[in-house]
C-alpha cells in the first residue's frame, strides 16, 4: 500500500497536469527545436505557445522555450512538462544517444510539475536512456515530481503493439508515473499491461484533422488518459480549432464527427472538412 503522506508532492502535481475529474489530460507538445532545430509551425514560437497554452491542460516543453518564449504572465499557473533529457539532432540517423540535460534543482527553480525523459528501447543506447530515465525518477522522487518517460520509437523499430508495450512496461517498471507512447492496434492491451499508470498518446508527424481526432478518440476509448499532441495541432492552418476538437474528445467523449464539427466552426471562411 503506498504511503500517502510521502506521495503528496507527486498526488498534487499529477491532479495538477491530468485533471482530477475525469482522469483525464491534453497535453501540447512543443519541445521539437530541442532536437530539429527550426521547426514547421513554430517560427513565432512565442505567438504559437500564447495562442494556445489556453486550451491545453498542461505545456511540455523544454527549459529554453520557456525562458525565451513564455512570459510569467502568460504562463499563469499552467503546469509545465519539462523535458530533461537531449542531447542530439537530426543530422544524425540515430538520435538515440541521450542524456540528462537540466537538474532538479532547475526543474524545482522552473516550477515544472513533472519532467519527462526519453528512453529508445531497442537502440544501441537502450541501456544509457533507461539509466537517464531511472536517475531522473531517483533525483525527482526525492522532491515530490513526476516523471513522464517518453517511449521514443528509433527508424527501424514497429510501432506495434509488442514493441510499444515492452517499451511501456519497462518504463512502468522503472518508476515512471506518466508514459507517453504512440497508438497501434489492440492499444488497450498496452493500457491494461501499464495499469494504473497514466498513458498519453503522441501525434507523430502531420496527417490530417480526421485522423489526427481519430487518433485522439481511439485512445482515450482504449483507456489513454489523454494525448500529448505537437505537430497535429500547430502545424495545422487551425490550430485553435484542432485543440478545441481534441479537448471535446479527451474531456467531452465526443465522436470525431462532433469533434470535426467544433474543428469547422474555428476555420476561417465557409469550408468545411469532412
Ligand atoms: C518526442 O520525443 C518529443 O517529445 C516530441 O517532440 C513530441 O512527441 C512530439 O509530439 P508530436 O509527435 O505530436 O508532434
Amino acid at each position: 500500500m503506498v504511503n500517502a503522506y510521502l506521495d503528496i508532492g507527486i498526488q498534487s502535481r499529477m491532479n495538477r497536469i491530468i485533471s482530477p475529474k475525469d482522469n483525464r489530460v491534453v497535453m501540447l507538445a512543443i519541445d521539437h527545436p530541442y532536437f530539429q532545430g527550426p521547426t514547421t509551425g513554430l517560427r513565432d514560437m512565442s505567438g504559437t505557445i500564447r495562442t494556445l497554452l489556453p486550451y491545453c491542460d498542461c505545456l511540455m516543453t523544454t527549459r529554453g522555450a520557456v525562458q525565451s518564449n513564455i512570459s510569467p504572465g502568460d504562463l499563469g499557473s499552467k503546469p509545465i512538462m519539462l523535458r530533461v533529457s537531449g542531447g542530439n539532432s537530426v543530422l544524425f540517423e540515430d538520435l538515440s544517444d541521450e542524456r540528462l540535460t537540466v537538474t532538479i534543482k532547475e526543474a524545482i527553480r522552473m516550477d515544472a510539475a513533472g519532467v519527462a525523459v526519453s528512453v529508445f528501447i531497442g537502440s544501441s543506447n537502450q541501456q544509457r536512456t533507461i539509466l537517464n530515465l531511472t536517475d531522473m525518477i531517483n533525483y525527482s522522487g526525492e522532491y515530490g515530481i513526476p516523471v513522464l518517460a517518453v517511449t521514443a520509437v528509433g527508424k527501424d523499430m514497429a510501432r506495434d503493439l509488442r514493441y510499444l508495450a515492452l517499451a511501456s512496461r519497462i518504463c512502468q517498471d522503472a518508476g515512471a508515473r506518466i508514459i507517453k507512447t504512440y497508438y497501434c492496434e489492440e492499444f488497450s492491451k498496452l493500457v491494461d499491461w501499464v495499469a494504473p499508470t497514466a498513458v498519453v498518446v503522441a501525434g507523430g508527424k502531420y496527417s490530417s484533422p480526421p485522423d489526427a481526432l481519430g487518433m485522439a478518440w481511439n485512445s482515450v476509448q482504449a483507456g489513454a488518459a489523454g494525448v500529448d499532441f505537437g505537430r497535429n495541432i500547430f502545424q495545422d492552418e487551425n490550430p485553435v480549432g484542432m485543440i478545441k476538437a481534441i479537448n471535446a474528445i479527451v474531456h467531452g467523449d465526443h465522436t470525431v464527427k462532433e469533434a470535426l464539427d467544433i474543428y469547422n466552426d474555428c476555420l476561417p471562411g465557409a469550408r468545411k472538412l469532412e
